[in-house]
Parts: structure tokens; C-alpha cells; sequence
């Protein structure tokens, strides 16, 4: 590369200049020409010493223009890496963010967007298509219109079925520096409604459940009360009767209190004997089985260890063996404990009423029952297996169900036996 100082004009100027001088002189020695010359000489030479000073002092200013230009240059070096490293920062932070997050043109067309909006959308080329394309959700490319055509931060609720069904709680605004700008950010919040259906449902079945007997037993007790006629025979009936919906109540609100203490408290993780806590729990039910006339089996190994809450297990175990033997009229149960690649499988097996298998995949939710009436007759609450399907999973285990419609049903749980990431 040619370095500035190679090049020193001034002494250029200089050699010109004495050429001039010595010319000068040589030629009024040999008398060609007359004095004048010399003076012509003297003027040639204070010219270029003048050229001199000047050429020395354009040379430093342009000095200083390098210099100043060569520190523009490495600032600016400086500057566009920490631009590349923000635009990496920024780039990292939204990629890590769990929402989708999209910069549009105000027409709705994507110029950027981050991986969870790849990832949302099963899109892998996003830029250059239109909000449209990618949800398949008129609602969203509305929103954007309306945030670029009102220039102001607008949201919506919307409710996407591309590629699936989910409810996303949307805003989109414009840019704070560029007006042509969308800023496009969905939130998944369908898990939250659906949580919230769960318990707007819960609470109103709750209260339903109540209700019903409550309405029973004050009639009955208005009537034994008003009417002092009442054959002696009804008045009792109706008495056995308001028993039998106080203990329903009282067996609803202790299931209700089962279920929100396993929701609520961590699961606690002791050592214990889940042979012995069937074995336990089996005496009841063998008698209750006994009084129907059923058979009842039970194949446990002499101890089977691990890592659970005693409390919640019996729970498990004391809703399946009961369903069994309120939901069999005549035949066998057979309860058996095993170990198999780690866990302990219970199996419940019954030959009872059987489940239809429309019905299968919704018993495990609370208050859900085949055949309301019967359940009730028996004193089921509807919570037992959502009881059940809870506790299981707090533990780290599943729980399935295999029925035919009146030949019976066997009920499986599996428990691993080692503690777990819980
Ligand atoms: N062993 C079984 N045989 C037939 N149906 C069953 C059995 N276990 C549960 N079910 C069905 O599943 C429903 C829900 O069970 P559960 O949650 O324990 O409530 P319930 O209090 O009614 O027993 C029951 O109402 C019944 O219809
Ligand atoms: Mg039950």
C-alpha cells in the first residue's frame, strides 16, 4: 500500500525552483540574458519557498484528515459490532420466548418473525407471506389491519383451528420508529381457559350436587313435620330416607376434601409397603363383597416398596375396589399386585355392569358418572376416579381402564417404584 509520507511534493517544488535559480544564473553569466533575469530567479525561488510552506501545510492538515478518518473508521467498526451483537441479543430473547412474535408491513406481509412463531404455525419459511397464509385466521389479519389502520396498540382474543384448535390473547401495534411498521404477539392461553372452564364447572356441579339432596331432605322433614297424620310406616321411610342423603352428603364433601387437600398439598414422598396397604384396604371390600355374594380375589406379593404418599394410595385403592364391588351384581373380583419393568401394576378386574365405550374416556372426570341415578342409589359421589386419576399422576404413575359393556371392567394402575422428577 502507498504509505501518505512517500510522496513529498515540496521537494519536488524545491528541486523545480533551484532548477530555475541555477538556470537563471548560468544563463546572465553567459550574458544571453540581461540582470532582469536574475530578479526573475530571486522571484522563482520566493515563490517556491512560499509553494514549500504551503504544500507542508496542506500536507499535515491532510495528515490529521487521515488520522481523524482512520479513528471514524475503527469507531465505526466498533459501532456495527455492537449493532450485530444487539440484533444477536434480540434475536436470542425473542427466540426464547414462548409466544409467537411477528414484525409485519402494515399490509400484513411478515418480514420477521421468531421460532416459536415457526414452531406455532408449523411454518418454516415465514417471511414474505401474510399473517393470513400462515394462521389461516382472518381474525389475526384483521387485528393487524386495524392496529396499522387505527396507528394504535389493539388486542383481541381469538380462537385459531390452524394447525390446531387453541385460543391465543393477541395485540398487535405499530413500531415506535418506523409507522410502516406491525409489531404481531399471540399468547396461547387456551390452557388457561380450559382450567377455568374446569372449575366454573366444578363449582356449579358442586353446588348441584348439593343442592339435590338438601332439596330432598327439607321436604321430607317439612312433610313429618306439618302433617301429624303420617302413617308411622312413611314417617320412618322418609327418615331412613334423610339419612341415607345425609351420609350422600357427607360422602360428597368428604371426597370434595380428598380431592382439593391432593391438589392443593405436595404429594408427600415416604418408603412404604403398597402390598400392605392393598392387603388393608382389601378386609373392607372383601366383607362388603361377601354380603353381596361376589367372590373376591386378591394375588399380592409379600411386601412391594416405594416411594408415595400412604394417605393418597389408600384413597387409590379403597375408589377402585369399591366401584368394583358396587358396580358387580354377581360373579368375581380379582385384585392383583405385581411388579413389571420397574412399577408396580395394580389391576381391579370385575365381572360387573361394564362401561360402553362412548362412555371410557370421560370417567376419569369429576362428577361424570354412566348412569347418574344408579351411582347415586349407591352412594357414589362421581369423584372417585378423578380422585384416583390425580393421585396417580401426582405420583408419577397412569392409570387405564379396559371394559366391556356387561361382562366387566379391569382397572390398571401403574406406580413407578423409584422416586422420580415429581
Ligand atoms: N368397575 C366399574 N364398573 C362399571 N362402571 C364403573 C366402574 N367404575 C366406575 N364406573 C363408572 O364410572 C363412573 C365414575 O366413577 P367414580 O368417579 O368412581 O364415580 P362414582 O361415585 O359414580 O362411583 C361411575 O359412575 C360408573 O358409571
Ligand atoms: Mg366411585
Amino acid at each position: 500500500m502507498l504509505k501518505h509520507t512517500d510522496f513529498r511534493p515540496q521537494w519536488l517544488v524545491a528541486v523545480v525552483a533551484a532548477i530555475v535559480l541555477l538556470a537563471a544564473m548560468a544563463f546572465s553569466l553567459t550574458g544571453a540574458f540581461p540582470g532582469s533575469v536574475w530578479w526573475l530567479g530571486i522571484g522563482a525561488l520566493a515563490a517556491s519557498l512560499a509553494m514549500i510552506g504551503a504544500l507542508s501545510r496542506m500536507r499535515n492538515a491532510a495528515q490529521d484528515w487521515i488520522r481523524e478518518l482512520r479513528s471514524a473508521k475503527s469507531e465505526l467498526r466498533s459501532l456495527t459490532h455492537e449493532i450485530e451483537a444487539a440484533e444477536r441479543r434480540m434475536q436470542n430473547l425473542a427466540d426464547g420466548l414462548d409466544a409467537p412474535v411477528f414484525v409485519c408491513g402494515k399490509d400484513g406481509t411478515i418480514r420477521w418473525a421468531n421460532e416459536s412463531a415457526k414452531r406455532f404455525f408449523n411454518f418454516e419459511d415465514l417471511v414474505g407471506r401474510t399473517l393470513l397464509e400462515v394462521s389461516l385466521s382472518v381474525d389475526l389479519q384483521q387485528l393487524g389491519a386495524k392496529a396499522a389502520q387505527e396507528d394504535a396498540l389493539v388486542r383481541a382474543e381469538i380462537q385459531l383451528s390452524h394447525p390446531q384448535e387453541r385460543i391465543v390473547e393477541t395485540k398487535a401495534y405499530p413500531a415506535a420508529d418506523d409507522p410502516e411498521l406491525l409489531f404481531v404477539v399471540a399468547n396461547d392461553i387456551t390452557e388457561l381457559r380450559r382450567l377455568e372452564r374446569v372449575r366454573t364447572d366444578f363449582v356449579a356441579n358442586a353446588s348441584h350436587e348439593l343442592r339435590t339432596p338438601m332439596a330432598s331432605i327439607r321436604s321430607m322433614a317439612e312433610t313429618i313435620l306439618q302433617d301429624d297424620e303420617l302413617p308411622e310406616e312413611t314417617r320412618n321411610r322418609f327418615l331412613s330416607r334423610i339419612i341415607f342423603e345425609v351420609d350422600r352428603l357427607t360422602a360428597l364433601s368428604e371426597d370434595l376434601l380428598v380431592l382439593s387437600s391432593a391438589e392443593s398439598q405436595k404429594t408427600a414422598v415416604e418408603s412404604l409397603d403398597f402390598a400392605d396397604v392393598v392387603r388393608y384396604v382389601a378386609q373392607d371390600f372383601i366383607i362388603r363383597a361377601q354380603e353381596k355374594g361376589i367372590e373376591f380375589e386378591l394375588d399380592a406379593p409379600e411386601t412391594l416398596l416405594l416411594y408415595g404418599d400412604e394417605g393418597q394410595l389408600v384413597q387409590v385403592v379403597q375408589n377402585l375396589m369399591s366401584n368394583a364391588v358396587r358396580y358387580t351384581q354377581q360373579g368375581k373380583i380379582c385384585v392383583t399386585l405385581s411388579t413389571e419393568d420397574g412399577e408396580a401394576v395394580l389391576k381391579v378386574t370385575d365381572t360387573g355392569i361394564g362401561i360402553a365405550s362412548e362412555h371410557v374416556p370421560r370417567i376419569f372426570e369429576r362428577f361424570y358418572r354412566v348412569d347418574r341415578a344408579r351411582s347415586r342409589e349407591t352412594g357414589g359421589t362421581g369423584l372417585g376416579l378423578s380422585i384416583v386419576k390425580h393421585i396417580v399422576n401426582a405420583h408419577g404413575g397412569t392409570v387405564e381402564v379396559e371394559s366391556e359393556l356387561n361382562v366387566g371392567s379391569t382397572f390398571t394402575v401403574r406406580l413407578p417404584m423409584q422416586m422420580g422428577d415429581r
